[in-house]
């Protein structure tokens, strides 16, 4: 059989229902922060990446997946989200004073060393406000962030922020940097000492415990922020402490793509391996849109999770909440008369407002311990059952497996809805 490709994989039940779960909490959360979903196409021309993320980053040098469609147009699998949004704001709104507070959850892609944590084809989700500067919108993503995490069981991070500065203040930090690096060229590792010359901040990147001890020492951007970034800054820290929202100030953060200014900020957790250790990261982007070709300048801050780290750090817990019932036939000619009402109960399953999924397997036959073996395979709460017995009697049999009690229920051919009902009130939810 053709294999899948390398870094990338299939996600499949349980944990893609996991995935659907997840999803359904986080469009929830965002959206009573007015965030609404957004879909943009995962095929974008090359350079808007090139323009935004930056021409020397990694993401644009050696990961994007690139090709030359049948147009002869440059093409790019997006690596990650936030250009595409600036894209959609100017496809799509007239008004440049429009606020557009976006959410997304879909695929990106990198050609990247395959490892735990890090894939080829993997999935983020993003929340981007574009057309505002408020520090406010900043304190409140990183809110919503936090209160999301925690919603789902993950409590074991730390949020590291630090201000960057903009294109008015950050040379003049970036010539001291430099001259700093320069002096200690030979401590640093081999990629670090090319970088020096080409792009110094991402040194303060490096993971790499012989840079590390160098950076210890580097200059600290905050000493060299102009006052419009550091009021902006203060501002956010203000807002967080008066949310209580616990952060670890890191004078070395700074990320991998180009257009960040002002404040920038990780979502770190301590349940993941060293180099994967980010749950997510953002900041403002103040910038870009005059990067990708605008006269002015359309201020704004986003973030992005990735997806599978979530589940690594969530252990790849269930997070499916359907209630789940398996349907045991013990013969054909049960079968033959009760299929039909059980498709129906489905139906009517379907538009109630509980979750309940029926597993049928096929509706196979089977005696009935292979049925509640493979029930309990399939982690089922309950069971129907169905066989000679109920059919000459007209009923079916619901059986708690946990518990191990059952209850037989009586079907009211005339009155279909009063017997899901029956079933329905049979179910415990908790
Ligand atoms: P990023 O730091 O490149 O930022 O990616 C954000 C998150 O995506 C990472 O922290 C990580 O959880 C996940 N991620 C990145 N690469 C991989 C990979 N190869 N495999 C698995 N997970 C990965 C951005 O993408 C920015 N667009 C974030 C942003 C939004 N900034 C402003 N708005």
């Amino acid at each position: 059989m053709i294999k899948e490709v390398k870094g990338m994989k299939d996600i499949v039940a349980p944990e893609a229902n996991s995935w659907e779960e997840l999803r359904g909490i986080a469009s929830r959360i965002f959206s009573s922060f007015s965030y609404d979903l957004i879909i943009t196409p995962i095929l974008e021309k090359q350079e808007l990446f090139s323009r935004s993320v930056g021409e020397d980053t990694d993401v644009v040098t050696k990961e994007m997946y690139t090709f030359i469609d049948r147009s002869g147009e440059k093409l790019a699998l997006r690596p990650e989200g936030t250009a595409s949004i600036m894209r959609a704001y100017f496809s799509n709104f007239d008004s440049r004073s429009k606020v557009l507070k976006a959410w997304y959850w879909g695929p990106m892609f990198r050609h990247e060393k395959p490892q735990k944590g890090r894939y080829r084809q993997f999935f983020q989700f993003g929340l981007e406000a574009v057309g505002t500067d408020s520090p406010y919108i900043d304190s409140e993503l990183i809110y919503v962030l936090d209160s999301f995490y925690k919603h789902i069981g993950i409590k074991d991070f730390e949020i590291e922020i630090n201000s960057i500065g903009c294109k008015n203040c950050r040379p003049k930090y970036k010539n001291e940097l430099v001259t700093f690096l320069r002096n200690n060229k030979s401590k640093l590792c081999e990629t670090c000492a090319k970088r020096i010359e080409k792009n110094p901040l991402r040194v303060l990147d490096c993971k790499n415990d012989v840079c590390q001890k160098v950076i210890i020492n580097a200059p600290k951007i905050k000493n060299y922020i102009c006052d419009n970034c550091s009021s902006h800054y203060r501002k956010v820290l203000f807002s967080l402490n008066d949310l209580n929202i616990e952060y670890k100030e890191n004078p070395y953060l700074v990320r991998g793509l180009d257009y960040y200014v002002k404040t920038v900020f990780e979502f770190v957790s301590k349940d993941l391996d060293g180099r994967q250790n980010a749950l997510g990261g953002g900041g403002r982007y103040d910038e870009l849109s005059s990067s990708l070709g605008e006269k002015t300048n359309v201020p704004a801050v986003g973030y992005a999770g990735g997806i599978e780290r979530m589940f690594l750090v969530l252990e790849n817990k269930n997070l499916d909440t359907y209630k789940k019932i398996y349907i045991a036939f013990l013969d054909e000619e049960t079968r033959e008369k009760y299929v039909n009402f059980i498709i129906k109960l489905k139906n009517f399953f379907a538009f109630s407002d509980k979750k309940v999924q029926i597993i049928d397997e096929g509706y196979k036959v089977l005696n009935a311990k292979k049925h509640l073996s493979k029930a309990d395979k399939l982690v089922c709460s309950y069971a129907i059952i169905a066989g000679k017995e109920e059919l000459k009697k007209s009923e079916l049999v619901l059986k708690d497996l946990y518990k191990r009690k059952e209850e037989k229920i009586k079907i009211d051919i005339k009155n279909l809805d009063k017997t899901f009902s029956k079933i329905l009130g049979g179910i415990v939810f908790e």
